[in-house]
């Protein structure tokens, strides 16, 4: 379970998070939307400890994860696949994978099984990762923190700019990783798809969550999504 209570963080003196709180159980989807700029990014950094809080408690299954240093948290099983897919372009797809397979000490099982889940990949070992197309190189940003074989997965906008075919085979691949008992972090701005995909569903304004609430008896005319992400 991930957890975060009352968290403070921004860039300098600018403070974007506001008293956030968030948690992220094993097997379930959690889904976050909000408005661009309601600082959806910047609570997945927070946790990555890429900025740092100011106030308030990160917790993996009641292990406090601010005080680790950014590098290792992936280390405590913690997957991101960062807005925009930031692979190491000149790097080819099987040098990226070794990456995302040494950060934790996982080995061929763990490359097996994520080339399984991703075959287009496979066939793609020796290419650059840069001449990769847009969804195969989103496939291997997952793919690369799938290798920690982690617990909990964050994702920011993973579909964003993807053909249907590439969304739907993302989307099936997480909801597999749901079902081997991943908590998943979804960053997602489509109501279709957080309405096919989520467990539960958080909305952030203003830096920080206004409400969390289950999928269960939401439509896509739902008063929360035309208040939190004007739609
Ligand atoms: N490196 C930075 N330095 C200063 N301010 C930043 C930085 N990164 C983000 N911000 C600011 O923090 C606020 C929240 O940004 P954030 O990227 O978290 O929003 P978001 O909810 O992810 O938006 P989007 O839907 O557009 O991705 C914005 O006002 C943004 O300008
Ligand atoms: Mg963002």
């Amino acid at each position: 379970m991930l957890e975060l209570s009352n968290i403070n963080a921004g860039y300098g003196n600018v403070q974007v998070l506001r008293g956030l709180s968030l948690t992220a159980g094993p097997g379930q989807v959690t889904c976050v939307m909000g408005r661009n700029g309601a600082g959806k990014t910047t609570m997945l950094r927070a946790i990555m400890g890429q900025i740092s809080t100011t106030a308030g408690s990160i917790t993996l299954s009641g292990t406090p994860l601010q005080t680790l240093p950014a590098h290792e948290v992936p280390r405590a099983g913690i997957g991101y696949v960062p807005q925009g897919r930031r692979l190491f372009g000149e790097l080819t797809v099987a040098q990226n994978i070794e990456i995302g397979l040494m950060t934790r000490g996982k080995g061929r099982a763990t490359r097996d099984y994520v080339l399984s889940l991703f075959p287009r990949l496979r066939e793609r070992l020796s290419q650059r990762s840069s001449t990769l197309s847009g969804g195969e190189q989103q496939m291997l940003a997952i793919a690369r923190a799938l290798c920690l074989e982690p617990s909990v997965l964050l994702l920011d906008e993973p579909t964003e700019g993807l053909q249907p075919s590439m969304i739907t085979l993302i989307r099936d691949t997480l909801l597999t990783l749901k079902s081997t008992g991943v908590a998943i972090v979804l960053v997602e701005q489509r109501v279709d798809a957080v309405l096919a995909m989520a467990d539960h569903i958080a909305f952030v304004t203003a830096g920080s969550v206004a409400e969390t609430v289950p999928n269960t008896g939401l439509s896509t005319d739902s008063a929360q999504f035309k208040t939190y992400v004007g739609v």
